[in-house]
């Protein structure tokens, strides 16, 4: 059985994350969930008021970022630490989610995430989810999958997410949230979220958590044993 690469792109919560990482345990590879790190560092602009237009703010910036995953044996999965600081919650706010993709676009945000997150694929035996996985950061991946699902039906999974930390959020703020997040992503200039032309596409609106774990290990099986 060789290590191979395997990446999940698609459009937010249409439970990439959570596929990626099932399929990690099971296959006892490693899982980067590579929003995280564009999450961590817009949790950074935003603590430090970093001006977006200066590129020279933004590399400033970027050079007092360390960013790393580390396990955490309460929930078995790892959480991302910004300077040391675990900010897996932290991340998850509305106001990083409302700022993300627009930190996200800026070139030298993304050279400085998809260097790292090409080192980490070095030995194989990974998993990472994401927008441009299978595009820019593993072009050469043996399974990529693109993960879609009803719009509707992910306004309600997000909202169920983060109504169990805030009660005051309403569907309203999570639906135009995502509207504009998937806008944004998907027309940004570097790097957009697209599906490679060699990606299977994986639609889970009628599956169950199960039922899609069978389908993509089925697939990553089969390349595996190539
Ligand atoms: O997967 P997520 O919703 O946590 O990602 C947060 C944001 O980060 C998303 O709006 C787009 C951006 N992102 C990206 O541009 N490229 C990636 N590989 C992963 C995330």
């Amino acid at each position: 059985m060789q290590r191979i690469i395997i990446t999940l792109d698609g459009y937010s919560s249409c439970g990439k994350s959570t596929l990626a990482r099932q399929l990690a345990n099971e296959l006892n590879y490693v899982f980067i969930d590579s929003g995280a790190m564009y999450r961590a560092i817009t949790l950074y602009f935003l603590r430090q008021h970093v001006d977006r237009n200066s590129a020279k703010a933004i590399h400033e910036a970027l050079g007092e970022i360390t960013l790393d995953f580390r396990y955490n044996p309460h929930n078995c999965q790892s959480d991302i630490f910004l300077n040391d600081e675990n900010a897996e919650a932290l991340i998850r706010d509305m106001l990083v989610s409302e700022n993300v993709s627009e930190v996200a676009a800026l070139k030298e945000v993304r050279e400085f995430a998809v260097a790292q997150q090409q080192k980490m694929g070095e030995k194989k035996g990974l998993v990472m989810d994401g927008r441009d996985i299978g595009t820019t950061v593993f072009p050469q991946a043996e399974l990529k999958i693109f993960v879609t699902a009803d719009p509707a039906v992910r306004v309600a999974r997000r909202f169920k997410e983060l109504f169990e930390r805030n009660p005051n959020i309403t569907i309203e703020e999570v639906k135009r949230n995502l509207e504009m997040r998937d806008y944004i992503d998907s027309n940004r200039e570097f790097s957009p979220l697209r599906k490679a032309d060699d990606a299977v596409i994986l639609d889970n609106t009628n599956l169950t958590k199960e039922e899609q774990l069978t389908i993509a290990l089925e697939w990553a099986r089969e390349k595996q044993s190539n």
